[in-house]
């Protein structure tokens, strides 16, 4: 019997003001510390991400990693990385995508996934949506197909999910923080 996702709601940990002055951070480091937090929240993604189909999973760079290659196990399938810029050793593909003061750029490798094959994003937490929409934008670059995005944690209050689905992204998470 695995955590309700109720139960790990009670695993995040909250921490007023950072990374600045009014900002409540989720912090998923005590619930992945957690033997059975980190193996439901697996579970119940990886139960997610096969209902959506999944050939493959990818993860965002660095806390969609923790998730998305469990999942990947989970379901026996293979793992995508969104990388930061200048990490992978080869002719990459990338997209650059605005932030609140500046922009940031995601790379792949471009023969990570076979034409037509379901993509199911993974990550840790979905804010704004910047991060998810320009991976998805990346990684159907890369000849996949995206339906499904899978978050532990949205933030309902900051539109994130609201826009990908905008964009006709089924967005499933785990548990809200308002
Ligand atoms: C965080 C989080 C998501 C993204 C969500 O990652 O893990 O990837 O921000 O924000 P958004 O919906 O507004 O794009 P961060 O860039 O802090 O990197 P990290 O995983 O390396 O800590
Ligand atoms: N927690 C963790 N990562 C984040 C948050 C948060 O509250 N907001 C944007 N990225």
């Amino acid at each position: 019997p695995h955590l309700s996702p109720e139960d790990l709601k009670a695993l995040v940990r909250t921490v007023p003001d950072f990374p600045k002055p009014g900002i409540q951070f989720r912090d998923i480091t005590t619930l992945i510390g957690h033997h059975q937090g980190m193996a439901a929240s697996v579970h119940h993604l990886a139960e997610l991400a096969d209902a959506a189909g999944a050939h493959k999973i990818a993860g965002m760079e660095a806390r969609g990693f923790i998730f998305g290659a469990a999942v990947a196990v989970q379901l026996g399938i293979g793992f995508v990385p969104v990388r930061k810029p200048g990490k992978l050793p080869i002719e990459t593909i990338g997209i650059d995508y605005a932030l609140e003061y500046g922009t940031d750029r995601l790379e792949m490798d471009p023969g990570a996934i076979e034409p037509g094959q379901k993509v199911v994003m993974v990550d840790d937490l979905i804010a704004t949506g910047g991060t998810a929409l320009a991976s998805a934008e990346l990684l159907r670059k890369a000849g996949a197909v995206i339906e499904t995005a899978l978050f532990v944690i949205d933030l309902p209050d900051l539109g994130g999910a609201q826009r990908l689905r905008a964009a006709g992204i089924d967005v499933r998470a785990l548990m809200d923080f308002e």
